[in-house]
């Protein structure tokens, strides 16, 4: 007799695991099948993804700030001296503190945990597949897909994760390199990039479109690739990779404009691909219960069912941004749905963070997209130059800008430059949930000195009533 579930859950990451739980709290009983080696909870968010690189990108901003800032404050050093070793050994520390943590929390809430690799065989059953040849059968009253996505790769490039790395190889190289030239200005690129460049490394990044992170608002994208440049990054825009050559202690990247001419030949010692990622489905066994990915690889939903009603698909796998918050709320929504209840979410108020220094954060609409949508939308704006608490740190590269309606006043849009954008936006991503008004923001009580406070500005600028500038 096979094992009886309400809800199996393929994949264990931030869709998988918080499927999982909200599953348990819901009175659902719930398995969670996970495929990694290493038996580790967390997907690609916590094991290769979004705590790796952030463990990273702090322990090298505080080990730049060190070198370049700290004698600024008053603060004398001498024999500064990167330990790598122990600045990848405190990574992998909070890795496994966290996926420990979500072993803990799959044990108080009774959940089932399979490690294999889940194939789904019929719509109500699913076999593990165990490293060691085992089988098991799992019978489900439901099953949801969370297998995530994977590297893209880049035709002619191939990845060897030592010199020529994607972002899992890039979280634990065991020496800086000294030219890293990276592929795809997007997220990773930029994110691991700045990791590399501020513990050493020459940073060029080759870019195929005429901008970096391309789905940003474009006076975002300019200014954060201003600051980036003025950090030491190079740029190559418009540009695309046709080749590289592995020689004996180089590599030779072959590029080209990318509307075609001349080619260009950049040596370097490692190169990271960074151009996207794409959905994860393979061995899961679709076809035995005819479900088909679309042109992308994307597994269709409706309210997050696929075509086969008991069968449900959430994060990187589905259509939406990939990010492991979507996913969480993804995961969430779905379980509520089994349950009986209605779900419901709005990916136009999921936020998104490049964690840069300083960072970018945004929400809702760009400037582009009102445009182009015919909306018409009034701007506020403030500076972290004319904020207090930016000044007195010495941070104030960056700005807020808030797009509002030109006529409800609710707020579209928020896109924030500057240290600490990353918790600025939680305010306006529930300002926009409550769809408030720019005038609400504008109107409601910040904390001196804050940051927060420019948001209070940018908002009361929407209405030309900005009062620190
Ligand atoms: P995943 O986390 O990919 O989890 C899917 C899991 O399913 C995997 O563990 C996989 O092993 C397992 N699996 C696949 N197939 C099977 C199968 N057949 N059987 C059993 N198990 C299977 N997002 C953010 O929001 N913030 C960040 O700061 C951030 N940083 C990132 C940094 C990097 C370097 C990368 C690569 C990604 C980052 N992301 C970040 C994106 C984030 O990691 C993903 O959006 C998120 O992990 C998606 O969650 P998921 O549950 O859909 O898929
Ligand atoms: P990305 O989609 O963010 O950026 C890829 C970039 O590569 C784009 O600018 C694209 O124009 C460019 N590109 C594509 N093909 C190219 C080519 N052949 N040559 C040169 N450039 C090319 O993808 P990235 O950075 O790989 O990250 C993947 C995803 O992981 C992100 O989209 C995001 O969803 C997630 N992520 C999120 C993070 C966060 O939330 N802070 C951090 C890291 C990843």
């Amino acid at each position: 007799m096979a094992d009886q579930f309400d809800v199996v859950i393929i994949g264990g990451g931030p869709g998988g695991y918080n499927a999982a739980i909200r599953a348990s709290q819901l009175g659902l009983k719930a398995a969670c099948i996970e495929a990694r080696p290493n038996k580790k909870l967390g997907g690609t968010c916590l094991n290769v993804g979004c705590i790796p690189s952030k463990a990273l990108l702090h322990a090298s901003e505080l080990y730049e700030a060190a070198e370049k800032d700290f004698a600024n404050l008053g603060i004398g050093l001498s024999g500064l001296k990167l330990n790598l070793d122990k600045m990848l050994a405190q990574k992998s520390d909070a890795v496994n503190g966290l996926t420990d943590g979500i072993a803990y929390l799959f044990k108080k809430n009774k959940i089932t945990s399979f490690f294999g690799r889940g194939e789904i065989l019929s719509p109500n059953e699913v076999a593990v597949h165990e490293e060691n040849g085992g089988k098991t059968v799992l019978n489900a009253k439901n099953i949801i897909i969370a297998t995530g996505s994977e590297v893209t790769p880049l035709p002619g490039v191939d990845i060897d994760e030592e010199r020529i790395i994607s972002s899992t190889g890039a979280l634990s190289l065991p020496r800086v390199p000294k030219h890293l030239v990276v592929i795809g200005a997007g997220v990773i690129g930029l994110e691991l990039g700045s990791v590399w460049r501020r513990l050493g490394a020459k940073v060029t990044v080759i870019e195929y479109l005429d901008r970096v992170l391309p789905p940003m608002d474009a006076e975002v994208s300019k200014h954060f690739q201003r600051m980036m440049k003025k950090q030491g990054m190079a740029f190559h825009l418009s540009t695309k990779v046709t080749g590289v050559e592995k020689l004996k202690t180089k590599l030779k990247i072959s590029t080209e404009p990318a509307s075609g001419g001349e080619s260009q030949i950049i040596e370097a010692d490692c190169v990271l691909v960074s151009i996207g990622r794409r959905p994860f489905t393979q061995g899961l066994g679709l076809d035995n219960v005819g479900i088909k990915p679309n042109q992308r690889g994307f597994i269709e939903t409706e309210n997050f069912r696929t075509s086969v009603p008991n069968i449900y698909a959430i994060g990187d796998c589905i259509d939406g941004p990939m990010l492991a918050h979507k996913a969480e709320e993804d995961a969430v929504v779905a379980c509520e749905i089994i349950a009986g209840q209605v779900g419901h979410i709005n990916y136009d108020r999921i936020p998104s963070v490049v964690y840069t220094y300083p960072e970018v954060a945004m929400v809702g609409k760009t400037e582009e997209q009102l445009k182009a949508e015919a909306i018409n939308y009034k701007v506020g704006k403030f500076p972290f130059a004319a904020n207090s608490r930016a000044k007195t740190n010495h941070e104030t590269d960056g700005f807020v800008k808030i797009l509002a309606h030109a006529t409800t006043d609710e707020v579209l849009g928020v896109h924030i430059v500057g240290v600490g954008a990353s918790e600025l936006i939680a305010e306006v991503v529930l300002a926009m949930e409550f769809s408030a008004a720019s005038e609400d923001i504008a109107r409601t009580c910040h904390a001196h000195p804050t940051r927060s406070e420019a948001v209070r500005q940018a908002a009361m600028g929407v209405e030309g009533w900005t009062m620190q500038m």
